[in-house]
């Protein structure tokens, strides 16, 4: 299974999750590699194919391991390399490959590189950068306006400005000085050496910056991508680069290259639409920015997602938009974080199962590859007025067990509080507790997770939008060699009729949950409120 398999990640199924939240082995209160290797069998069982960890190395914790300080050990609570590379082992037998977080742009001010970085006279003063006045690059915006006002900070050791687009405790790495470009490579050799599959190039649109631009998306940074992948396919064939960027379709579409930079990135601008489509009642914001979105290399593929580990970034809307997205989805002020929401799915959706499985389905069919957050799977709640995002970063629930089968610590004691709504809290919603019912959520994802892989076409088949004349539906063909699926989906709470401007082929079959069920191209397609119907044409002799 870790041969290498072309395309492999055109057809996986991905789960993100941290390894501080999934299992704690031995009683500290924080999930370790141990923990997530006893977890294994569970994703297994829910069918994903890979797994992305987010950044488990060596940091001060200020920006949930974002900000690392040794790149190369892994912080001492979550066990050490030889638990990585045995939960690496443990997973590929299993059949699940596993990316990681690879922190390009940046370091946490405590890396040695910095603090040596910024001494008086320091021959490795380049590594980072650095501005007698912090009016250079004024047309890069803050991304963290809740807690930044720019994007440089005095140093007074160094007795002048760092730069950073981030936290002002995460210096921007230099890619100016070949030391850093080969140094970033020696830690990607490092990590693909003990086994990953991949590597999630977080913030990548940053690496550069120039006079009289934004800072996003120079043609340096590309031309390092083109380093990076160069040196993957001759040195780890068939390991994936999958990049951060979010940015517009347009400006997303160039980290594919030509098949010479990252074989994957996530479709950013499609994410808010889904939610904001549930609220209109109208698919036309999901259509249109996949008509927008320009075709992409043949080996390459985006990442579908609903939810990460981030607030429900507002980045890629309008203005108008984005305060149509705050006045429906975060009514409390304090939902909001930085241009973004912070809170998890299903309390996003009211909890209301019909809409979670509509984006659920949806996720699972649209073009690119589905990426499922720790938790929404079970419709696991969130804690928003924890600082910053640690709201959707609580502990895993498991079972009904006072700290929800985590952890043996105290509740008390856990790196994070678990969820306490009541209806989201681990006594009424937990892994157990929806394995063993079978009209569960979890059950229901894992079926939808099941007939995706079944058929190919959902992976590797191109995108065909097909006009429905109710504004509420959404209908698209996937094709790919020997096989179509029609995806139709309703996004009003009302029972719909729609017509589908379809030639052929004459019979399709729902292959999707709510089968046995058939239609008759040319005849009135038939959806229930926030129905999703997935079907493939009866020629294709699937029945
Ligand atoms: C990425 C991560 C986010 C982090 C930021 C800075 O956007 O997803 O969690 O805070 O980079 O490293």
């Amino acid at each position: 299974m870790t041969e290498p398999t072309p395309g492999w990640y055109k057809r996986a199924v991905f789960y993100e999750t941290p390894v501080y939240a999934f299992g704690d082995s031995d009683g500290d209160g924080i999930g370790d590699f141990p923990g997530l290797t006893a977890r294994l069998d569970y994703l297994q069982w829910l069918g994903i194919d890979c797994i992305w960890l987010l950044p488990f190395y060596e940091s001060p914790l200020h920006d949930g391991g974002y900000d690392v300080s040794d790149f190369e050990a892994v912080l001492p609570r979550y066990g050490n390399v030889e638990n990585v590379v045995a939960f690496l082992a443990a997973a590929h037998e299993r059949g699940l490959r596993v990316i990681t977080d690879m922190i390009v742009n940046h370091t946490s001010d405590q890396h040695p590189w910095f603090q040596a970085a910024r001494q008086p006279g320091s021959p490795t003063r380049s590594r980072y950068v650095w501005s007698e006045t912090p009016d250079r690059y004024p047309n890069a915006r803050v991304i963290f306006i809740d807690t930044q006002d720019s994007n440089w900070s005095w140093d007074p050791v160094a007795g002048v400005y760092y730069w950073h687009r981030f936290f002002e405790h995460q210096p921007d790495l230099n890619f100016d000085d070949p030391w850093v470009r080969n140094a970033i490579k020696d830690v990607v050799r490092f990590w693909l050496d003990k086994g990953f599959d991949g590597l999630r190039l977080d913030a990548v649109p940053y690496l550069y910056e120039r006079d009289g631009t934004n800072g996003e998306n120079l043609p340096e940074t590309h031309e390092y991508l083109k380093e990076l992948r160069a040196m993957v396919d001759e040195e780890y064939p068939g390991r994936i680069l999958l990049a951060e960027a979010n940015q517009w379709p347009e400006d997303v579409v160039p980290y594919f290259g030509d098949d010479d930079e990252c074989h994957m990135a996530f479709h950013f601008p499609v994410m808010p639409r889904l939610f904001m489509a549930l609220k209109q009642q109208r698919a036309g914001a999901v259509i249109d920015i996949l008509a927008r979105t320009p075709p992409i290399p043949a080996t390459a593929q985006w990442g579908i997602f609903l939810r990460n580990h981030d607030e429900l970034t507002l980045e890629m809307v309008t203005e108008q938009e984005r305060a149509y997205m705050y006045a429906q989805y975060a009514p409390d002020p304090q939902m909001r974080k930085n241009l973004g929401i912070r809170r998890r799915l299903a309390p996003l959706l009211d909890g209301d199962r019909r809409r979670i499985e509509l984006l659920q389905s949806l996720v699972l069919s649209l073009p690119g590859s589905p990426f499922l957050y720790y938790g929404d799977e079970i419709g696991m709640g969130d804690e928003y007025l924890l600082e910053d995002r640690d709201g959707v970063r609580t502990p895993m629930q498991w079972d009904d067990s006072p700290s929800a089968g985590f952890s043996p610590a105290d509740p008390g004691d856990l790196y994070l509080p678990l969820v306490s709504a009541p209806d989201y809290a681990p006594a009424t919603l937990n892994v157990a507790a929806a394995r063993s019912d079978e009209g569960s959520l979890l059950n229901r994802i894992r079926r939808l997770i099941a007939i995706r892989s079944a058929h190919p076409a959902f992976g590797l088949g191109d995108y065909f939008a097909v006009t429905a004349d109710n504004p509420a539906a959404m209908a698209f063909l996937r094709r790919a060699a020997g096989e179509q699926i029609l995806v139709v989906a309703n996004f009003s709470e009302r029972a719909i009729r729609t017509s589908l401007a379809l030639a052929e082929p004459a019979h399709w079959v729902d292959i999707g949950p709510n089968r046995p069920d058939t239609w008759s191209t040319g005849s009135a397609f038939e959806l229930v409120p926030f129905g999703c119907r997935w079907l493939t044409a009866a020629s294709d002799g699937v029945d």
